[in-house]
């Protein structure tokens, strides 16, 4: 039975979120490889707008195991609200839980640093999670994991040398110590509540791969953000693009049977950074108000802008996307005409992937295609599709060598059309070399 992966193929809030929780309605194991709670995944569910942070986009399928694997950066009272509210809820089964003790704790001198960063001129509009500090402090080899939660005899340790390692900074910019018995204090109550769940992620994977369980990987952020392949130094501070999958669950490098790229039929983007297809007002505030566009997780105005294909040809590239999901499609209506950025124009060259640097100086190459102007949300199968729109996807299908083989045309979990169980299509060897359309 198939791995499926679905990862951002953009700048994040693509509708990761709502991709996932329509796969997991087929999987035995949903796993997480990356981020923390920067992430923002929405579920609608009915009139029920659910917004997940931690806890993959699957926790509402109880016939699923849920994963957050060892790239991740846990706050734990994040993930603590988080389970409580699913638990209030109803519908999720606690005892499928499984967080890898391998995955480093989000500690209050993480967000505090972030927060001081955030102040000063190189802000970079983060979330403000404690994200990037968490990440430092796991490569400078002065982490705390989950596991070591249930060592405290190792803890206070560790605690100290996270604290010394800062303290020049924190005292440098006038804001105070983190109290370390605080800490721990705080570190008791989090293993005694998630200490149950805290266990070998690694191991357990591995064992359903072996096993043919399906297996659905969840990215979070988007490749554009991606530490390595996204437009640095304005990304967050891991590997999300697949190439995270297997240091990020700590299982051996695999091919998973299927890769999705999750793109938003536009573009939007939270935090500084340049975007070459931004648009100018009001065509801006249009998109903006149409596709609700302020952030999951920190309520900001999202940047929007058309769609960028030479960012989607570098996910394509880097991720090895076999397919596309393009989300939000009905938020397009009544914009005519369209513009589709196919390449750059930078120094004279036409590019078709955005430059290792300069993407604040290229300027994008437009192709213009008719709009339509009839909502989509009861729209179920392509043809149904109005024909302009059906041509879009057809030419975003064309211009990334992909097939696009699931359109969002509403944010409800069912307002959807294509292949929405990605496990059987990943079985048809053939779909992967020719391309299924929907
Ligand atoms: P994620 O971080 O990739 O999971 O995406 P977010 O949840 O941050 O942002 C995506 C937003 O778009 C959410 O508000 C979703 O409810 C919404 N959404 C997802 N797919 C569609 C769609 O096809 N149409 C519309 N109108 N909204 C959608
Ligand atoms: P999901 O999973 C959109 C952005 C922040 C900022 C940069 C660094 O919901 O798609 P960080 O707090 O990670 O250090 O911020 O990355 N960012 C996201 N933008 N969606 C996300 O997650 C994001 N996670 C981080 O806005 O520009
Ligand atoms: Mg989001």
């Amino acid at each position: 039975m198939p791995v499926v992966a679905v990862v951002g193929a953009q700048w994040g809030d693509e509708g990761k979120g709502k991709v996932v929780d329509l796969y997991a309605r087929h999987a035995d194991v949903v796993a997480r490889w990356s981020g923390g709670a920067n992430a923002g995944h929405t579920l609608v569910v009915g009139d029920e707008r659910i917004v997940l942070h931690l806890l993959p986009s699957g926790a509402l399928h109880p016939q699923a195991t849920i994963v957050l694997g060892q790239g991740m950066v846990i706050d734990p009272d994040a993930l603590l609200a988080e389970i409580d509210a699913l638990d209030a809820r109803g519908g999720f089964r606690l005892d499928r839980l499984v967080v890898s003790e391998r995955a480093h704790v989000v500690l209050p001198h993480h967000v505090a640093l972030d927060r001081l960063r955030e102040r000063g001129t190189s802000a970079l509009g983060t979330t403000r999670r404690g994200i990037g500090p968490a990440y430092e402090d796991r490569v400078g080899r002065r982490g705390v994991r989950m596991g070591d939660l249930l060592r405290p005899e190792r803890l206070a340790a560790r605690i100290d040398a996270a604290i010394a390692w800062w303290r020049p900074m924190l005292e440098a910019a006038g804001e105070p110590l983190p109290d370390r018995d605080a800490v721990l204090e705080r570190c008791a109550s989090w293993a005694k509540r998630l200490g149950p769940y805290v266990g070998d992620a690694s191991h357990l994977l591995a064992e359903a791969i072996a096993a043919d369980r399906r297996v659905l990987l969840e990215g979070a952020q988007g490749t554009m953000l991606d530490v390595d392949a996204g437009s640095y130094p304005y990304v967050t501070s891991a590997s999300v693009g697949a190439a995270g999958i297997p240091t990020g669950l700590g299982i051996a490098p695999l091919r998973p049977d299927r890769i999705v790229g999750v793109c938003k039929a536009y573009t939007t983007r939270v935090g500084a950074g340049p975007m070459p297809t931004e648009l100018d007002e009001p065509l801006g505030s249009r998109l903006r108000e149409a596709g609700g566009e302020y952030g999951a997780t920190t309520g900001r105005p999202r940047r929007c802008g058309w769609l960028d294909v030479p960012v989607l040809r570098r996910a394509v590239r880097v991720n090895g996307l076999d397919a596309f999901a393009v989300t939000k499609l009905d938020v397009l209506t009544g914009l005519d005409p369209l513009r589709l950025c196919v390449a750059y124009e930078w120094d004279g060259q036409r590019l078709e992937e955005p430059p290792f640097d300069d993407l604040d100086r290229v300027r994008p190459v437009y192709e213009t295609l008719p709009g339509w102007h009839e909502p989509l949300g009861a729209c179920r199968r392509l043809d149904e599709l109005p024909a302009a729109a059906r041509r879009y996807l057809e030419r975003i299908g064309e211009l990334v060598g992909r097939p696009v083989t699931l359109v969002g045309v509403g944010a409800e979990r069912d307002d959807v059309l294509g292949t929405t169980d990605p496990f059987t299509s990943a079985n048809r060897a053939s779909t992967r070399r020719s391309g299924d359309a929907l």
